[in-house]
Order: C-alpha cells, then structure tokens, then sequence
C-alpha cells in the first residue's frame, strides 16, 4: 500500500496485486494480498475526442502515459477568453483515458469492479468496447462491474473511459478529468457489499460504548449461502477489544444485512484533541470456517448532539464551530487528489484555530475525510450546488431528476462511517429556496439522507431565508444555515422557537497577501487587480470578520460559522470578471482568474485575515501587526496600523518609542460595510486595534501583554533592496512514493533578512537527485505564469516550489533557486 491513510474502507479477502512496469503498456493484475488495490498506474490520455478509443484494438500507443489522479486542466494554459469564473483553464472538451491489464486464469471465479472515487466529469467507461457504466456527477465516488466483460489468461483487456466536461456547468473551478483515485476491488461470489457497513455508536459515556454494526453479505451465486460473519472491533493500537460470530443465511444472488451489537469499555472517545479511531473487521467464513472476504472499517466511538440552547456538543462538552468553506481543489497542483497537499492545508488551518471544514459545495475526496477523522476536525458534508433550477446552463441541473438519489444514497454510503462528518447539506443557496416546490423537494432529498443515516442531521446553507420560511425548504432541513446575514440569527431563532441556527457561509471578505492600499478604500476595483490586505474589503452581500464574530459571541447559542473561505481557490476572482454580469468583458480585468476570498492564499500562506480568526479562536498568545514597513515617499503621513491579539493589551512601538498602549475589546475600530451589515454603512469593531502612525522608516513592533505579562510580540521593518533568497521546506524528508510532497516557501529578502514586501523577482528552481519539481505558485490571483514551470515571479515577496520524491528511489531531492542579482539559496530534502 502506498498510502495508508487514503483508505477509508480498506478490504482484503483475495489476494491480487497490480504490478506494472514502466515499459509494458499491458499492467498485469497478479494475485497477492488485497482485496483492494491501486488501479492508479498504466493509463495513457488523450485531450480532444478519438473515435473508437473504446474499442480494444484501437491504437493509443502515440497517446500520453500517466499515472492518476490526473488533472488536465491545470497544465493550462491560462485563456483571457476562457470563463474567469472556472479559474480561465481549458476545464471543457473530450478526454479519453485508456489502460490495458491482464487478468490471470486463476481469477475466473472472482468479481471484478473499478471504483472511481471521482471523474470531473460526464464519466462513459467501457471494458473491452462494451460501456459498462457512466455517471455524469463528477463529484460523486461510483464502481463499475467488470464481471462478465473479462478476458483471462494473457488476454488483454482495455478498459476505457471517456470524459465530456463543459463549459459553464460550475460556478468555480471543478478541474477536468479523472482527477481522484481508482481502484480494483477483487471478491469471491459471497462478500461484504460495496461500502457495505454502517457503524453507529447509539450509546457513549465514559465508562461504555454500545457499537451497532450492520453488515451487508451480498451473495452472487445461484444458491443460497450459509455464511458466518465474523465483526470484531481493534482499539486505536489496534488490538482486538472484542468480537462476535452472527450466522447469516444469504438466499441465492440477493444481500443480507447482518447486525451485530458489541460494546467498548472504557472507549478512547473520538474528539479534537484526541481524534482516536477504531477499525472494525468484518469477515465472512464459508461452511468450513474459511475466511472468504475481509472487510475493514475504520470507525470513531463519539456522541454528537445539536441542542437549541447548548449549540453542537461533541461527547457531551460544547463545541463552537469555528469553520471555513473551502473548495476541492489544491492551487497550483489543481484538483487532482494529493493526500500530502489536503493534510497541508488542514494543518495550516489548524493553526487558525479552524475546527470544522464545509466541502462546499460537493461531495469531497475520501482522502479529505479520511484526514479530517484523524486530525480531530468535524465536516459539514455537502451534496449539491444546486437542484432542478439551474445556477450555470451545463450544471448538476441537468441531471438532478435522473440521479439525485442515487447520487445521494451513494455518498450517504461511502462517507456515514467517519466520525468527523456531523452533518449532511442537502445543498448551498438552492435556488428552489424562492420556489413552490422548493420544501417538497427538500422533504424527499433529506428523507434519503435519513434513510441512510438516521444518526446526522441535514441542512442547508440558505441565501434567501425568507424563501426557504415561506415554502417550507427550512422546515425540511433539521438545522438552519444562514449565508451573510448574522443580524438575522436572532430573529430566525424567535420566530422559530425549535430551530438551530448557525452560520453556513460568513464573511466573504476579499484580500492579497502583503498587499496595502492607501488611503484605505471600500470595495471597489482597483488598478492592480489586487484587494487591500486591511482586511475590511468585502462585496456588497458580504462583510468583514469582525461583523460575524459579533453576532456569534452575543448568540452562543448559534452552532458557530463557517468563513467563506479558509483557503483561496481557482475561479471566482470577484470582483475583477470585467465589468460584471453575463457576456461581461472578462479580458479587461484579465489576468485575474482566481478568488481573493480565502485568509490563506492559493499557494497557502496566511494573509493578515488568517491571524484576525487566529486571534479569536485560538488560546496560545499571539499578536500579529500589519501593514509592512515600507512606505518610502510617505514619511511623516499617517499609516494606519493595526494589531490582532488574543491578549489583554498591545502597546505599538515605532523604533523602540511607545506609540501607547491599547487594550483589547475596549477600542473600537470603524470599518466600512455594505448596506446589509449596517445601515450607515460602518461597523465598529473591537476586535483589532489600530493606530494612526506617522511613517518613518525602521521597525514596528507590537508587543503583547496578558496579566501584566509581556506574552507575545511581532515585527515588521523595513526592508532595504532585493540581496538574497531563501528557502525553508515544511518537511525536510518524504517519503519516495512519488506522491509525497515537500512544499518549499522562498522569500526574497534584504541583506539584513527582511522580507522585502513589494518583491516580484523572477526566481528559477534547478531541481535534481532523488525527485522532481511538481508546481509552483506564489498567491497572486491575477496572473497567467504557468503552475507547471521551473520558474515564478516572486509575489509581495514571496513564491512557493513544491517537489516531489521519484517512486522508490531513496536519496536526496537538491532545489536551488537563483535570480536575477540576488544571492542563491539551496535546500535538500530526504527521500525515504
Ligand atoms: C456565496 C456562494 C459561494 C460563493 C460566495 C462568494 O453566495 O454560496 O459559492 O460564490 O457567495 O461570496
């Protein structure tokens, strides 16, 4: 196994492994130790339609070799007459994907099927020129039967899938092709179904846990199977804490549910701090005790409850949700899956202080939800964008009669057992919100979430939540989510007395890393296509933070929020579409092409904003001061300059002179707002302090006192000319697997080791040894470099390379990075 941690239902009952080298363009499947192998390996890609490519004997040897998950759209290039709001990348067109592979003879009694975790999109997958499966959704995880299609012994199979994603069927970018993990599920005739178990744990106290656990033995033989269902539990080490034997009496080609009840003493409960996960086994054994399919499951033994008047309560203690939204994909690597790129950003925004991720607005990866279970962060699972009522002319409307509810029992299946997804969106500001039908169509949707899990509420993020009142839509979702409008949670929470309120999308504030503008402004274009960094810029429907956490500490009852965004993503780079509106001239603001929502930039470092969330959610002592130090020209004009702390007090020096003390909640800050935050169009903010200080080069430094103790400080100084680079990776060693990453920061500095802000130097990366360079990036969401280049400009100072180690081949990755005058800077990373 490569990956451990992307497996979020391992099986391994037969015993096949894929083995593939990288001359043959046949991959043989030979017997091994796994019910569930990588299928990832061997393919070969075409961009554009190729008649008969399903065929067998079709000619793909001049097409493209290449490993999954694929993105095609992000190697670009970046289109001014592409649609900025899917990020300006070719994400529409044909793609062809082809892999051949044998199948020894000894596998004639076995099933086959191919679980694609997810294609971006239209999926049409033939085996041997037969079609023997498609899904449109490209979100959704869906299998294919191989069984009956096969052809043993040295016999080449070829099994094909082609991809027809279009143009304006999303409002982000959804990237383009099969873009998630595949994988070959081997079984005998009689075996645990396809995500076939669902594990609850109805009982949970510190002393016990009862935990349900319902088996689904499908039987595809002729006749009836007497089978023995063997389910044990293993504790976080991974010892066996207890078992049971249930008889399961399967008629012939039917699936029989077997139930089994255990119970945990002293059970490691599944929380933030300690995310302990169980795995339970399931094994199936013929008449003669013979193990015929093993099945694991890797489960959390936790209580979660929403109550009016407590909010979410995790095991019993209360929880304030203090979550973001973030889209699928992973900057400048796209949307092709990276377990190594997801857990980077979780842990960056762990550092926030961030506790809960909204998939927005789509069924996410499993790797996704597999990380998010073992690093204690809770998930609000979403389904859909929109329903029947179109948002994009080539959307998920166009199929929602079709699939919706095999698309939604689908993913109820493949994500109800882990512990850190607590709730079900049955969708994000559906537009059926403002019509009739809207509460029936909801009623039906969140019947098939609670038939498939009973244990987790839904809900929906609501834009217009007098339309989803009127017709009932929120009737039909057991919690609330209102978008952009806390001064309305109150109101909602009377007029409902049952209801749970909580903020399902917040803030929408706009900003670039390191970027500053004065006079500070309101929200408007500017010539730089960047967004001021004082974090106070937000679209007319949207608001800065401070607004939000307002309303959510004078409510604790509310559940929490979830900020739109914690990360920024390709598309949407509103406000620069060019003019606004449909058939909006996009080229005038080109090359904007991704958001500027997010506290962390594409390339994943923090803007100020990230420290503003930090400062409220977070209990470690910090402060952070922006803006930067150099304002040549200005000297002697007031900067504003602000500190975010969750200390007592901040007193500001200017060159070692006090500019005074402030003391945290006691000041107020006027920030401009739209007309829906505030009527005057002002909100007073005692969540940051400023000062007005007169520019004079040298260092700013804020220092931080709690108790009358100095707990934290920061500086910023001014920097003198572009003298060096340097390099830090945030992990020094990987794994040689090919997939594991190192993501290395730059900076351009001065000869003292300032950051030099206004940086853009051009900086090559020479990439040798042990791996590869995969992308760089530098958070600049108005520029058309290339992601797949050796080289990036540097951006208020800074740029990102990401390296990655070659497939088992340990050593050393040496990255050097030079530019134009400035002295070089090297790093190595180990591969293991
Ligand atoms: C919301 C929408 C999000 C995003 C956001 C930008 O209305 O749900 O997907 O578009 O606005 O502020």
């Amino acid at each position: 196994m490569r990956n451990p941690l992307c497996r979020p239902t391992v099986a391994v009952a037969l015993f096949l492994t894929l083995v593939s080298s990288a001359s043959a363009a046949v991959t043989p499947v030979r017997f091994s130790g796994e019910r569930r192998q990588s299928f990832d390996e061997g393919w070969r890609f075409f961009k554009g339609d190729a008649p008969g490519a399903e065929q067998p004997g079709f000619d793909d040897s001049q097409w493209r070799q290449l490993q999954l998950p694929h993105d095609w759209a992000i190697e670009g290039p970046f289109d001014s007459k592409a649609n900025p709001h899917t990020g300006a990348l070719p994400i529409s067109g044909t793609g062809w994907y082809r892999k051949s592979f044998t199948v020894p003879d000894a596998a004639k009694d076995r099933f086959l099927s191919i679980m694609f975790d997810g294609a971006q999109n239209n999926a049409h997958v033939f085996l041997n020129g037969e079609e023997i499966g498609s899904r449109p959704y490209g979100y959704i995880s869906f299998s294919v039967d191989l069984t009956g299609h096969l052809k043993f012994g040295g016999q080449t199979n070829v099994l094909a899938v082609r991809l027809t994603p279009e143009d304006r069927s999303s409002r982000w970018y959804p990237g383009a092709g099969i873009y998630r993990n595949v994988w070959l599920d081997v079984t005998g005739p009689v075996h645990v179904g396809q995500w076939g178990t669902y594990i609850t744990t109805p009982e949970v106290s510190e002393e016990k846990a009862t935990v349900t656990a319902k088996v689904d033995i499908r039987n595809r033989t002729q006749s009836q199977a007497r089978m023995t269902v063997q389910t044990a539990i293993l504790d976080p080490a991974g010892k066996p804490v207890t078992r049971v034997a249930t008889p399961a009496d399967v008629p012939a080609r039917s699936t029989q549910t077997v139930t089994a009840n255990l119970t945990v003493n002293r059970p490691q409960r599944w929380d933030m701090e300690h995310p302990a996960m169980y795995t339970l086994v399931s094994e199936v054994l013929d008449a003669n005790k013979k193990v015929v399919d093993r099945y694991t499951t890797p489960f959390g033994i936790r209580s979660i409850k929403f109550d009016r008047e407590q909010g979410f309560l995790l095991n019993g203690r209360h929880v304030k949700i203090q979550g973001v939204c973030d889209h699928h994909d992973l900057g400048a690597l796209g949307a092709a899956v990276n377990r190594r790129a997801t857990e980077r950003q979780i842990e960056i925004l762990k550092k926030a202080g961030v506790n809960a991720i909204r998939t927005s607005h789509n069924p996410p990866s499993p790797e996704l939800l597999d990380l998010c279970d073992r690093m204690g962060i809770v998930v609000m699972d979403e389904s859909f964008d929109m329903w029947k009522r179109p948002k994009v002319p080539n959307g998920y409307a166009k199929y929602f009669d079709e699939w919706s509810e095999r698309d939604v029992r689908d993913f109820v299946r493949r994500d109800r057992n882990h512990p850190s997804v607590i709730m079900w969106s049955i969708g994000n500001e559906i537009p059926e919100q403002n019509s009739p039908d809207g509460g029936e169509m909801a009623k039906r949707l969140t019947g098939f979430f609670h038939q498939e899990d009973p244990t987790r509420p839904t809900t929906s993020a609501f834009n217009s939540p007098e339309g989803a009142i009127r017709n009932h839509l929120g009737d039909n979702v057991d919690l609330f989510g209102v978008n952009y409008r806390p001064w309305q949670y109150e109101q909602f929470q009377k007029e409902h007395p049952t209801w749970i309120v909580y903020g399902s999308e917040t803030s929408s504030c706009v900003s670039s890393r390191g970027v500053y503008h004065l006079p500070v402004e309101k929200y408007q274009k500017h010539e730089s296509l960047q967004l001021s960094g004082y974090d106070i810029i937000a679209p007319s429907w949207a608001y800065c933070p401070d607004v939000e956490f307002f309303y959510q500490d004078k409510l604790p009852n509310v559940l929490g929020e979830f900020v739109w965004t914690g990360f920024d993503y390709i598309g949407e780079p509103t406000p620069y579409f060019g003019g606004g509106g449909r058939g909006a001239d996009s080229s005038k603001d080109w090359p904007s092409r991704s958001s500027y929502f997010g506290f962390i930039d594409l390339a994943g470092f923090p803007k100020d904003r990230f420290y503003l969330y930090q400062s409220q959610w977070t209990t470690k002592p910090m402060v952070h001061v922006l803006p930067h130090w150099n304002w040549a020209g200005r000297e002697g004009q007031a900067i504003p300059v602000m500190a975010y702390t969750n200390a007592d007090e901040v007193e500001l020096f200017l060159n070692g002179k006090s500019l005074g003390r402030k003391k945290r909640f006691s000041e107020s800050v006027v920030i401009p707002v739209g007309r829906n935050a505030s009527r005057d169009e002002k909100f007073s903010s005692k969540y940051r302090l400023e000062w007005q200080v007169p520019y004079a080069p040298g260092t700013l430094k804020a220092v931080a006192w709690s108790a009358g103790k100095q707990v934290a400080v920061d500086e910023v100084r001014t920097a003198g000319a572009p003298a060096r680079l340097t390099m830090v990776p945030d992990r020094a060693t990987i794994q040689a697997d090919g997939e594991d990453l190192s993501f290395i920061t730059v900076r351009v500095e001065d000869k003292d080791g300032n950051l030099v802000p206004g940086a853009d130097n051009l900086v090559h990366f020479a990439v040798t040894g042990a791996g590869a360079l995969r992308a760089v990036d530098n958070g600049n969401a108005a520029t058309e470099e290339s992601f797949q280049a050796d080289h990036r400009k540097a951006f208020s100072g800074m740029a990102l390379v990401i390296v990655n180690g070659h497939k088992g081949q340990k050593g050393r990755i040496h990255i050097v990075a030079t530019g134009d005058g400035l002295a070089q800077a090297a790093t190595d990373i180990v591969t293991r």
